[in-house]
This record gives structure tokens, sequence and C-alpha cells, in this order.
């Protein structure tokens, strides 16, 4: 059975390299416990270099982002190739928290596709803002997926890991993060939108992460019986006991 995926989000934290380095410490003390799942730290770009070395025997580096562009003078932007060059094989894109600041859904459809050129596993974000009665987030889902998909070809699909992070269970608590019983049924409707794109077999191998308040009182319920492949951990990564305790819990499923 593959690893189960953990990418602890670090966003715009922790406030300084001294704080990072002792939660980097801490983390260290449970490689072997990290070893156990297929752990990525995506940490402000500063602190890359040193995050990359600090964990490279139990975990991988990815970014936060990546700029949509391969080249040329691009005053502020951080090319793949820069990334690659620190290790990182992994690259958020879309998150909910850049789209807020205007990334559209076409700006994102490009950077999967910038990410997958250079070699980069692209963990593309996507999620509904809110959800309603109706159902119709479901057909706002499938839209959203359809664009950001398209012009990647059947081959490629499955070099993306995609999380499925519903914008509004996002920094709040478990409390407020999605039922296991909401999660399975969308897991479910986004593979089926996988297979009418791309077919059964595509649509089973692709690993599909969900993010929202991830936290030590909901990881186990999430993970069972849900389809889902890892989590993209937020605020409760940032602290190393919760972090650990999370690990514990989905090696238990
Ligand atoms: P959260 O963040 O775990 O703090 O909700 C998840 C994310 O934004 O990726």
């Amino acid at each position: 059975m593959a690893k189960f995926i953990l990418v602890a989000n670090w966003k715009n934290y922790p406030n300084s390299l001294e704080e990072a380095d002792s939660l980097l410490k801490a983390m260290s003390k449970k490689r072997l416990l990290y070893k156990k799942v297929s752990l990525f730290v995506a940490p402000p770009l500063t602190y890359l270099e040193r995050v990359s070395a600090r964990i490279k025997s139990f975990a991988k580096v990815a970014s936060q982002d990546m700029s949509l562009f391969y080249k040329g003078a691009r005053t502020g932007e951080i090319t793949p190739e820069i990334l690659k060059s620190f290790g990182v094989r992994m690259t958020i894109v879309g998150h909910s928290e850049r789209r807020a600041l205007g990334e559209t859904v076409e700006v994102v459809r490009d950077k999967v596709k910038s990410a997958l050129r250079a070699g980069i596993t692209p963990l593309v974000c996507f999620g509904e803002r809110e959800r309603d009665h109706d159902g119709e987030h479901f057909e706002f889902l499938r839209d959203e997926l359809k664009q950001l998909l398209s012009g990647v070809s059947k081959k490629d699909v499955s070099k993306i890991v995609l999380a499925y992070e519903p914008v509004w269970a996002i920094g709040k608590s478990a409390r407020d993060a999605m039922s296991p019983l909401d999660l399975s049924q969308t897991v479910m409707f986004i593979k089926k939108v996988l297979a009418d794109l791309f077919g059964r077999e595509v649509s089973e191998s692709v690993p599909i992460l969900y993010g929202g308040s991830v936290e030590l009182a909901n990881a186990q319920e999430l993970t069972q019986g849900t389809g889902i492949k890892g989590f993209l951990v937020g605020h409760a990564s940032l602290k190393s006991k919760s972090l650990e305790a999370i690990t514990r819990l989905v090696l238990e499923r």
C-alpha cells in the first residue's frame, strides 16, 4: 500500500528562523515515525534551504507556490528551475489564499503545466467556497476540475496530486471541518469527474488529499472510508506535537 501523504503547509509561519529551527529540531527527533508516511514540508521560501537540509533523512521539501514563468526577467518570481535546484519536488498550486489575492483558474492551470514540464509534482488545490443544500457546489467542483486539468494529457494527469480543500473549512477547528460522510461523497464525485475526463484507471491512480482544519480531533475519522490518500495540514503542522499525533493516527487507519 502506498504511504499516506502528509503535506505540512507552514504558510507564512514560523515568524523567525529560530522558531523554524526549533520546530525542525522537534520533528527530527521523530524521524523514524515520519519515515512511515510520505511527508512534505512547505515552508516560507526564505527557510527553504535550511528546511531541505534538516529534513532530508525523513521528509521532502515542497514549495507553497511557483512562478508560472520559466525564463525571462520577472522581478520577484521564483521559477520552477530555481525551486528544483533547492530540492523541491512538489509545489502547492492554486491555494485558496493565493486565489484570494487574485490568482485566476487560468493562471493555476498554467502553473500545473509549468510544474509538470519541470518535473515537479503539482499539488493542485481546489474546493468550493460554500456548500448548499441543492448540491450546486458539485457543479462548481466539476467545472473547476475541468478547467484546471484542461490541456493536461492522460499520461501527465497521473503525475498530479489533488488537494480538495473546501474554502469554508480552512483555518478553523476540527469542529468546523468537513464530516467524513460529506468527504467520502465528495471524493467519490471527484473520482467520477476524473473518470469522465480521463478514464477509470486514471481516476483511481490520482491521489486525492483533503485539507481544511485537519487536527488531532478529526484526523482519524477523516481517513476512515473516505478514500483520501493524504492530508494538507496548515495550522496543526506548526505544532510538533500535533503533527506527530496526526501522523500516529493516520498510521493506525
Ligand atoms: P488549515 O490550513 O489546516 O489551517 O485549515 C490548510 C491549508 O490552508 O492548506
